[in-house]
């Protein structure tokens, strides 16, 4: 399996990032694998994720609908009899590499043309059928609310139609519907909260791909995070696009809607969760800076088991471009949050998103996000130049005016000031000793082992007696601006 964690945008440097975060947004492929394919006969399907861990998570309920129809999956893509390819639309630079994915998949069908080659997810929302009629280039389109109907997409194209469903639900969040690991990892699973986003943050294509927002029941979330404890995971990461915003049987106001049943908010869910076991380790993402509430700090800090990382993207340091970007707050009430953070939960780990270069951006302005990264020290930051967005309120009110070489610039600025933070930051670790959750084996040594601290941190460490999903204890020796190496002193044992 290829790194999730890999940034393909040309200057976002995976090595200021920890390698297994979930607010990974990229472009890289992960080829995907359901329970591998037997010889029974049966049809074979294969599946490609692009994009952020929601479409990692969409792809495992894809798999899931698909193998109640009688679909086994495969690594192979050779011996796919259906390719699905879930795509995203965040930047151009994600459409494109997709776009040239599928011109492979068209060459492929001039051998098999029985091959059924179907595309998933933000892009295929966003192009609906110019897929399928201007370009050529699929056989099937289904939008992230129409997995359900996927058996009946595919029989339809085996009639020889072309087939789509890009319809966006109010409702739909797939509660019901137990995911199929395709990751073999088998140590940390992603769960869904929420789908889609009522934000409408100016720069940004989701709210058009993904539909208004909607909770998913909170039961259902606690079956699927304490199946996954007894299948032996021990993490989980609560997905959303502003996880802050869950809210069940409730409005946006706080109003009940229905007295009979109870209402369920974030800071509650993540109790739920937490409750499972001592040994599960409860992540989440993405938290957002206008809606994070003291109670879920307080959560956080109450829970050994909840990580201390939050993920809090701030986009830029400054005011102005915070209000072109309709981000719903400010400098001053976002480094507010950072204090709240820092208070109530002492020794947490934070990390950011950025973007260069967004529409009419000043070069004070640019330096307003150079001092604000001075200032917060972000653990991590996942950086960006600004890639316009058809039908997004920047592109419609904003002219797109900052150079590309600038934006470029730009970045590589914001980049340094975050190597700098982040080996600073990995630096303070040298001789402490940390609780590490074990994943494997190292990709880049055999000889290691890799897993994550608290902080999310990757941290490396000779090979010993160690089986993925152990905790172990160790002591930091080394590091660079992404990870930290040290040696084993104690293996914990279950909690009983
Ligand atoms: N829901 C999350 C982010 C989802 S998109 C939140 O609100 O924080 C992930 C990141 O991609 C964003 O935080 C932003 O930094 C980046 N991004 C989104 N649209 C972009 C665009 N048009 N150009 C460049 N970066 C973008
Ligand atoms: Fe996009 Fe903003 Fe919603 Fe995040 S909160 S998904 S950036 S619109
Ligand atoms: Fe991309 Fe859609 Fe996620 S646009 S970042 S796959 S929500």
């Amino acid at each position: 399996m290829k790194d999730k964690g890999l940034h393909t945008d040309s200057v976002v440097e995976k090595k200021l990032t920890s390698e297994k975060n979930p607010n990974q947004y990229n472009g890289e492929a992960l080829d995907s694998q359901i329970a591998e394919g037997n010889n029974d006969g049966s049809k074979k399907l294969y599946v490609e994720s692009y994009g952020c861990a929601m479409n990692f998570s969409d792809s495992e309920v894809v798999a899931s609908i698909m193998s109640e129809n009688g679909y086994t999956t495969t690594r192979d893509v050779e011996e796919a009899d259906v390719v699905l390819i879930n795509t995203c639309s965040i930047r151009e630079k994600a459409e494109s590499t997709v776009r040239n994915r599928l011109t492979n998949f068209k060459k492929r069908k001039q051998r098999q043309p029985e091959l059924v080659v179907g595309i998933l997810g933000c892009m295929a929302e966003r192009l609906k059928k110019n897929l399928l009629e201007e370009e050529k280039l699929v056989d099937l389109v289904a939008g992230p609310d129409a997995y359900r109907d996927l058996p009946g997409l595919i029989e339809e194209v085996e009639s020889g139609q072309k087939a789509v469903n890009v319809l966006l639900s109010r409702d739909e969040t797939y509660a019901d519907i137990s995911p199929i690991r395709l990751d073999k990892n088998g140590v940390s699973g992603f769960v869904s909260i929420t789908r889609g986003c009522d934000n409408m943050c100016s720069f940004c294509v989701v709210p058009f791909t993904r539909g208004r927002e909607r909770s998913r029941d909170p039961q259902t979330i606690f079956n699927e995070c304490n199946d996954l404890f007894n299948k032996g995971y021990r993490e989980v990461t609560l997905l959303g696009q502003n996880v802050d915003s869950y809210r069940w049987n409730m409005t946006s106001k706080g109003e009940i809607k229905d007295d009979s049943q109870p209402t369920t908010n974030f800071a509650q869910l993540m109790e739920m969760v937490a409750a499972i076991s001592p040994d599960m380790r409860i992540r989440f993402s993405t938290s957002h800076p206008k809606d994070m509430t003291d109670e879920v700090l307080k959560v956080i800090a109450k829970h050994e088991n909840i990580c201390n990382y939050i993920h809090l993207p701030v986009q830029s340091g400054n005011t102005n471009v915070l209000k072109r970007m309709n981000r719903g707050y400010t400098r001053e009430w976002y480094l507010e949050r950072i204090d709240a953070i820092r208070r109530i939960i002492p020794n947490c780990s934070i990390s950011t998103d950025l973007i260069s270069g967004f529409c009419d951006e000043t070069e004070e302005e640019h330096q307003d996000t150079l001092s604000m990264m001075r200032a917060v020290k972000w653990d991590f930051a996942y950086m960006y130049k600004y890639s316009e967005r058809p039908k997004t309120l920047a592109e419609r009110r904003f002219d797109d005016n900052v150079p590309e070489k600038i934006k470029g610039t730009r970045l590589t600025e914001i980049i340094n000031i975050q190597q700098e933070n982040s080996l600073a930051i990995n630096q303070k670790q040298l001789g402490k000793i940390q609780k590490v959750l074990v994943e494997g084996v190292s990709k880049r040594s055999q000889e290691h082992m890799a897993g994550r601290n608290d902080h999310n941190t990757t941290v490396i460490f000779p090979k010993g007696d160690f089986d993925k999903c152990d905790y172990v204890m160790v002591e930091i020796k080394t590091c660079t601006a992404a990870t930290l190496q040290g040696e084993v002193v104690d293996v914990l044992e279950p909690t009983k």
